[in-house]
């Protein structure tokens, strides 16, 4: 790898004055978001510098390789996360996302209740709504930590980070439900709208 792309923390995506989500916590979950592109640039960098070494065979370069799927969904869900984040309220009404959940759930209320649930799935990761750019379908998935669970070509729509460490600032650890509740009520379905469209066209989800 002669030219290996270079990750900087997309800083235009750091939601303020959120509902029920204080800026005291999204700062400190910045910070952890800072640190995956971080490492993200570091295990590029470490694994050519192991294999200019001639140690591609070594147990520090199969650490590195298996760390890829933690670190890059790492940065790449947060991304995904803090920009379906608004302190703006937006009128999901008329949306064709909208539309495509009712399709699916026959209301929208039966998808925020399986949206939720899925989100409170025992154990660290996210809770994950995957439009099926084939088929149009929408579907609620939990990943497990940053990487067990997601589905090939599906792309997120909404992405809810539902670790201890996006809500324990603001609540206790056994509070993640008092969490989910705020956070739907900062989804900027306007973004989630121009990803679900953008997912039917077949085209490249664009996070920045
Ligand atoms: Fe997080």
């Amino acid at each position: 790898m002669k030219n290996i792309f270079k990750y900087e923390v997309q800083e235009i995506l750091k939601p303020t004055n959120l509902m029920e989500i204080s800026d005291e916590q999204i700062n400190d979950h910045w910070k952890l978001y800072e640190g995956y592109v971080s490492q993200v640039n570091k295990l590029n960098y470490d694994l050519i510098e192991l294999t200019k070494k001639g140690q591609a065979d070594s147990l520090l370069y199969a650490d590195r390789r298996r760390r890829y799927g933690f670190e890059y969904n790492g940065m790449v869900l947060h991304e995904l996360y803090f920009g379906n984040l608004t302190s703006k309220l937006y009128d999901l009404e008329t949306s064709k996302l909208k539309n495509q959940i009712i399709q699916t759930w026959s209301s929208y209320e039966d998808w925020l209740k399986d949206f939720i649930n899925t989100g409170k799935t025992r154990g660290i990761g996210w809770a994950i709504l995957y439009a099926d750019p084939r088929t149009g379908q929408l579907i609620n998935v939990f990943v497990q930590d940053h990487e067990l669970g997601h589905i090939s070509e599906f792309i997120p729509i909404l992405v809810m980070d539902v670790w201890e460490h996006a809500y324990m600032v603001d609540h206790k650890a056994g509070d993640r439900s008092d969490y989910i509740e705020a956070f739907i009520k900062n989804i900027n379905w306007e973004e989630c709208e121009k990803r679900y469209l953008q997912a039917k066209e077949g085209k490249i989800l664009k996070r920045f």
